[in-house]
């Protein structure tokens, strides 16, 4: 047995994200997004799940809070939803939506408990996307307007901000692979949209500092650690241009001002490139407060010609996988955020995103999620590792609070340390929760 320590100042917390738990999707003026259509759309989500009920968190804010508590955590990470402050995405604001996440945000503070907000993650105002979403550059305005409204609002209470979660996802998974809203297949569009976020982001960010905001501001990027197969150049070549996909093609703006030359050259091979206008680098690259990160998974890859996208094969069966099929890969976290400090330096980080799927009812009134225990030991011995090595780590979230709506899996996969029965919306504590609550008051467990 070992045991596992962390900082005393290491704030420990658990993150959600509004369309995924809230519900109410038609209640107190909150306008229509990009997910209640795709959602509808047949095929698209497993059982034609969508977010209409959700977890219900919007009407069980105090049941939710007192989870919280009972957990421990000094950081909830949660997401606003954008068309319950701007109905129509901009313009006329939704005074009830502003007034929901006052109460929500006050009750955190009552109960010392630090939120950590996201402006975006993934629920677009459906009367954007009707006149493009993310590949029409108004898009930018839009969100600025919207950014700088939260900032106003809610300065000196929200003194933690991430601009956009999960770029690559919305960028390539909603406009390349299809796999989430809008559901398009292009990588021209893909590169224009992720180009796009990029320039929002930073637009935020330069608006967040103009109006003297108290507080740090970042973004939260998702990255995979893709360990070469051999030391062939070629495998180190095709693990350095997939690893690029998730991780430089959206740091790198963002801290050097440019885009990397290896997918640069790679997509002009696939005919597509980013279309960049003069300023656009600047903008993007204002300096940040803070990198969120969401890590879950990594795996050993090599060349192989003509495969995929990138010419590069994985080889996911040499790993035990959580019930979603991600691989575990442990190492691969203490690598990636190394890596990040080698290539970015040190900006202090968040672990916005880590942990496990493992779809299981409780038995009589008991979750025993053991795998979820050892799966989040296994990550966080990492993270006590990179703190050792001197690391600007801030903090360290779980997803997810509760089992919630898994986008494109709809509620088929169970995230949560908490059990939400979708019947009854009854909430059940894991095995895990217990665990984790017990290293919230301890600062350390035994691996
Ligand atoms: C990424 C996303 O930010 C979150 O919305 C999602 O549910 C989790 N990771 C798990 O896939």
């Amino acid at each position: 047995m070992a045991i596992i320590t962390f900082p005393k100042d290491f704030r420990f917390g658990v993150s959600t994200a509004s369309y995924q738990i809230e519900g109410a999707y038609n209640e107190d003026g909150r306008g229509m997004s990009i997910w209640d259509t795709y959602s509808r759309i047949p095929g698209k989500v497993r059982n034609g799940d969508n977010g209409n009920i959700a977890c219900d968190s919007y009407h069980r804010m105090d049941e939710d809070i007192e989870l919280l508590k009972e957990l421990g955590v000094n950081t909830y990470r949660f997401s606003i939803a954008w068309p319950r402050i701007f109905p129509k995405g901009r313009g006329e604001v939704n005074q009830k939506g502003l007034d929901h996440y006052h109460r929500f945000v006050d009750k955190l503070i009552e109960n010392g408990i630090e939120p950590l907000c996201t402006i975006y993650h993934w629920d677009l105002p459906q009367t954007l996307q009707d006149e493009g979403g993310w590949k029409n550059r108004q898009t930018i305005e839009a969100f600025v307007e919207y950014s700088e409204l939260l900032f106003r609002e809610f300065s000196g209470k929200i003194k933690s901000w991430l601009t956009i979660n999960e770029p690559w996802c919305v960028a390539f998974l909603g406009y390349f692979v299809a796999e989430q809203a809008p559901g398009e297949a292009n990588l021209q569009t893909a590169l224009d949209v992720a180009h796009h976020l990029l320039l929002a982001h930073g637009r935020a960010v330069q608006r967040f500092k103009a109006l003297g905001i108290p507080g740090e501001i970042g973004f939260a990027p998702n990255v995979t650690w893709y360990e070469p197969f051999s030391n062939r150049p070629e495998d180190i070549e095709a693990c350095a241009r997939i690893s690029a996909w998730f991780m430089e093609w959206f740091c790198d703006p963002v801290f050097k001002g440019s885009y990397p030359q290896i997918l640069v050259d790679w997509f002009a091979k696939k005919g597509a490139k980013v279309n960049i206008e003069e300023g656009d680098l600047e903008i993007i690259s204002q300096p940040i407060d803070i990198l969120g990160i969401n890590y879950y998974n990594g795996t050993v890859s090599r060349h192989k010609e003509d495969h995929g996208t990138f010419d590069c094969e994985h080889l996911d069966n040499l790993f035990d996988k959580t019930d979603i099929g991600f691989t575990i890969y442990p190492d691969g976290f203490y690598k990636v955020l190394m890596d990040i400090k080698n290539k970015y330096g040190d900006v202090p980080i968040y672990i916005t995103e880590n942990g496990a799927t493992y779809n299981q009812d409780p038995v009589d009134g008991r979750v025993r999620d053991d795998k979820r225990i050892h799966y989040l030991k296994q990550h966080l011995t990492q993270i006590s590792r990179v703190l050792s090595s001197g690391m600007n780590l801030k903090g360290y979230c779980i997803w997810s609070l509760l089992d919630n709506y898994e986008w494109s899996y709809g509620y088929s996969m169970r995230f949560g340390l908490v059990h939400v029965d979708y019947q009854t919306l009854k909430r059940t504590k894991k095995d895990s929760f217990y665990w984790y609550s017990k290293l919230n008051q301890n600062y350390w467990f035994e691996m």
